[in-house]
């Protein structure tokens, strides 16, 4: 695709995603600055376990850029500022008996194993990412303890291309000050994770309880053993992951007072005809009564010495460090659901040489990175075996996203695995990245082999859903092999 004038390259996180675009961008052999930022101490991203979740802000009904505001950018850097105290979001939702709930041989990065599995602890996955930057020699890319603050782009003017403007942030222990500095890239890959902000639903009362009743109400974000929970009357709002898993492990250990409530908005892929022992769903709540402490659902049923009410009503993306002025509007459309002026999940179409975001489709997790990692970086250095297609197309493809996913009634990131759409991203990716050239330059998009495919159909955490004793699957210990290939990646 002929040479490329872009010689350096930031990454923004240094989680799983982040990993992956580190190690693509050093085989290219071609960049000579290549920089992973971290606000944390540590790669591992979501992976990493706070003991301590600390006090998470609720907001209900508020949206993450209403909640995780940019930080006042001091107008002249390198300079040092009293500290920020301003909230940031870092910690993560990982909670202690957390396993993953994608086996390993499709969780796992194509060119290293997780040393076990099926179903990990989450401190595989956490040591497993911070050995992958060493094992790949791209640890000496990361910057660590240093958040992104802002991301501004700087027109050509004469230079060959746009570039970069990073303004970046490390607290300095010692003096107790930030340091702010300003660092310019060539192109930039946005791997921050979208599991940060919280969301609770606006639910009529519920900020007047909150303040009425504080320790009450949490989100699953803070939630770290069922220890916190023992002798309490519990509800669990939600039956995704978070909302399933916490569930079960509440009801398992016996803990808490029984039942514990599950209030749900629709049925899940988890859900069998009715509820399993220990548990009592609810519709929605309607509204909290802070003068009586009653909680009104849907069904105008209500509960009273409620001692514990987890939100596991999911995360959203944020993205503070986006300098929306400068960069001509918002990266992501909260209203819409979806990326702006996105292409494949991954390229931008306002600037579609120099930036990419991987790690926003809901499908196969680690895998899908190295392949959007290997495009991102196969294009940054012009060697993509074919171009991306003109602008107006790219457009296309998003208007058709958005009419297929409302058709269906899904979200535009989630990328479903049974009819085949996973792997025509994939195909997406692999193609236009094409092979790494003889000299071995650039890394090879991996296949997603017979062994991981079937894995995913059939490897399962739990049982199938009224299927509880296994009855017709294969149980191992701690697992379940499915008869039948069904919904395949519902859990992830
Ligand atoms: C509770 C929970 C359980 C999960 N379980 C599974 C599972 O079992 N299997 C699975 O495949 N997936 C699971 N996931 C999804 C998980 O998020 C992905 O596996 C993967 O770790 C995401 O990687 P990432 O690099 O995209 O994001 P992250 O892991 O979130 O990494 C992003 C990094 O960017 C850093 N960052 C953010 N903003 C800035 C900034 N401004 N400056 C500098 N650094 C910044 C963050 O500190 C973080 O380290 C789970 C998610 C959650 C929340
Ligand atoms: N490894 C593991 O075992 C594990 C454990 C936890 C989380 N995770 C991962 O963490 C990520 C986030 O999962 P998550 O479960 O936290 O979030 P999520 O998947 O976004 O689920 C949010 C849930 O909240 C529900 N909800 C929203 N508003 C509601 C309301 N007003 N009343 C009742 N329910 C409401 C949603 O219902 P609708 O379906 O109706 O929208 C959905 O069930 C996923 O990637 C997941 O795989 C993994």
């Amino acid at each position: 695709m002929g040479r490329s004038p872009i010689r350096s390259v930031a990454v923004i996180g240094a989680g799983a995603a982040g990993a992956a675009a580190a190690t693509a961008l050093a085989s290219e052999n071609v960049f000579e600055v290549i920089r992973v930022f971290e606000r944390r101490e540590v790669p591992g991203g979501t992976w990493i376990y706070d003991a301590d979740p600390g006090t998470i802000e609720l907001h209900p009904g508020k949206l993450p850029p209403e909640v995780d505001t940019p930080l006042k950018i001091p107008k002249t850097v390198p300079r040092t500022t009293p500290p920020s105290s301003q909230y940031r979001y870092d910690r993560t939702p990982i909670y202690a008996e957390l396993t993953t709930n994608v086996p390993a041989i499709a969780m796992s990065f194509s060119d290293e194993p997780f040393p076990y599995g099926p179903f990990v602890p989450h401190w595989i996955p956490k040591q497993y990412i911070e050995s992958y930057f060493s094992l790949r020699r791209t640890d000496s890319f990361l910057v660590l303890n240093t958040t992104v603050e802002d991301v501004t782009s700087i027109p050509a003017k004469g230079d060959p291309h746009d570039r970069w403007r990073l303004t970046l942030r490390r607290h300095d222990s010692i003096r107790d000050v930030d340091v702010w500095w300003a660092e310019e890239f060539d192109a930039v890959i946005i791997a921050n994770g979208h599991y940060s902000v919280p969301i609770i639903p606006a639910v009529k009362g519920l900020n007047n309880y909150i303040n009425k009743f504080p320790g009450i109400v949490s989100h699953s974000k803070s939630y770290r053993t069922v220890g916190q929970f023992a002798n309490k009357r519990v509800i669990v709002i939600g039956n995704s992951a978070s909302g399933h898993d916490i569930t079960t492990q509440l009801v398992e250990s016996g803990k808490p007072k029984l039942p514990v409530y599950q209030s749900r908005r629709s049925k899940s892929r988890w859900d069998g005809a009715g509820p399993p022992p220990g548990i009592e769903w609810k519709p929605v709540i309607e509204e909290y009564n802070a003068e009586t402490g009653e909680i009104l659902f849907a069904d105008n049923t209500r509960l009273t010495n409620i001692d514990a009410v987890i939100y596991c009503t999911g995360y959203g993306p944020s993205f503070p460090f986006w300098n929306v002025e400068a960069n001509g509007g918002p990266l992501y459309d909260y209203a819409k659901g979806h990326l702006r002026e996105n292409y494949q999940h991954t390229f931008s179409r306002v600037f579609p040489h120099n930036l990419g975001i991987m790690g926003f489709p809901r499908v196969l997790t680690f895998r899908s990175f190295e392949y959007q990692a290997i495009a991102l970086a196969r294009l940054f250095a012009g060697r993509h075996s074919k171009p991306l297609p003109p602008l107006s197309e790219q457009e296309d493809w998003e208007k058709r996203r958005a009419e297929l996913v409302q058709r269906e009634r899904r979200k535009f990131h989630d990328i479903e695995w049974d009819e085949g759409e996973t792997m025509d991203w994939f195909r997406f990716l692999f193609e236009l990245s094409g092979l790494p050239v003889l000299e071995d330059l650039g890394r090879c998009p991996p296949v997603l082999g017979d062994a991981t495919r079937w894995a995913i159909d059939h490897v399962r955490k739990y049982p199938e859903p009224g299927r509880e004793d296994g009855e017709g699957d294969l149980e191992e210990e701690g697992w379940v092999i499915l008869e039948q290939r069904k919904d395949s990646l519902h859990f992830i």
